[in-house]
């Protein structure tokens, strides 16, 4: 009851490392922009993520300018959605900070992007890529979150939110924070590459012909999809027969994500017909609707002062909307009476 009645307070982030592509667009982006007008939205640029790992510090800046350019460009609206970066939020470092007495070993340990991104050199990583899920925990708890717009592989980390929040109530004091649920969108979770079907579709992929990025020209858009990876067979007429042929399953989900309608739709539509008349189809319609993103994008990336004067008012926008969460946890801890 209290549930629906309750205000929705959306929070999301993206790590500024390298552009923006087709999966972040279909996978959260463009959630991201229907949710400006479900709730209170805080979408920031995971810049103090981002030292988790090895990086550039001469370019991190002009990478968090950058990723807040294509998010613009896709239709977050400053005006409506609190949007700034991490760092000029000093609260998600503090809050993390607190809840790293909560959080355990062993659940940080089971984290499967732990596991994948240290691989067999777990002991040369740095503490940050350990508790990168702590401070994921800190940049949702921190805005009261009911809902937290993301891809699939990151519903684990949600879980991790949750399982804090929980223990920090049963532990210290009840209803400091909200715990949120993820919002996971049910077309499109998983692009895949366009080379192999079983791999996401990644700005880490060596091959740039896997992806679509969001700085590739027409003829560049047309030209990977003309190359994409399928099969010698056409397209079934229904889901099932799409069991097994994971390249050509991407391709109907991308359409089908992108047109607004089902997979079955698609095939209802395309059924029958081989991939020489059904690329070209995704290629325009992939056009169409990353055309006028990347014009957009190139415009606003050459307003860099533009661009950080948007960061310095949301970062002011966010700490207001911060404190009193942070205030709290430093009192049900006794640090502050
Ligand atoms: N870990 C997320 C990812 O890799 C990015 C992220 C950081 C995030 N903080 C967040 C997502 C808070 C949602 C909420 O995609």
């Amino acid at each position: 009851m209290t549930q629906t009645t309750k205000p929705k307070i959306i929070v999301s982030g993206i790590q500024p490392t390298g552009g923006l592509h087709l999966g972040n667009y279909i996978g959260a982006i463009r959630n991201y922009v229907t949710l400006q007008d479900e709730g209170r939205c805080f979408y920031f640029l995971a810049d103090l993520h981002a030292i988790t790992q090895p990086h550039v510090p001469a370019e991190l800046h002009a990478q968090t300018r950058e990723m807040a350019a294509a998010l613009i460009a896709c239709g977050v609206d400053p005006d409506k959605a609190v949007l700034f970066n991490q760092a000029r939020v000093p609260a998600h470092a503090e809050l993390c900070w607190l809840l790293n007495g909560t959080a355990r070993m062993g659940w940080l340990n089971r984290m499967t992007q732990w596991k994948d991104k240290a691989g067999k050199n777990s002991e040369g990583q740095s503490v940050g890529l350990f508790t990168y899920p702590v401070l994921q925990s800190a940049d949702v708890l921190l805005y009261q979150a009911t809902h937290v717009p993301v891809g699939e592989d990151q519903k684990q980390h949600i879980e991790l939110i949750r399982d804090i929040a929980n223990k920090f109530h049963h532990d210290f004091a009840p209803d400091v924070f909200t715990v949120p649920e993820p919002l996971i969108p049910a077309i499109g979770a998983r692009i895949m590459s366009l080379r192999d079907g079983k791999a996401k579709m990644s700005k880490s992929d060596p091959s740039d012909m896997s992806r679509i990025n969001l700085s590739d020209s027409v003829d560049d858009i047309a030209s990977k999809i003309k190359k994409a990876k399928t099969d010698p067979e056409p397209l079934p007429s229904d889901l099932a027969g799409l069991e097994g042929r994971a390249e050509a399953r991407n391709l109907v989900g991308i359409y089908a994500a992108l047109a607004g309608t089902s997979e079955a739709d698609v095939l209802r539509d395309f059924g029958g017909q081989g991939f020489g008349s059904f690329k070209p189809a995704l290629a325009d319609l992939v056009v169409s609707i990353f055309a006028p993103i990347t014009a957009r994008f190139k415009e606003l990336c050459a307003d860099t002062d533009m661009l950080d004067a948007i960061l310095v008012r949301g970062a002011s926008r966010a700490r207001e909307a911060a404190g009193p969460t942070l205030a709290r946890t430093y009192e049900a801890l006794g640090l502050v009476k």
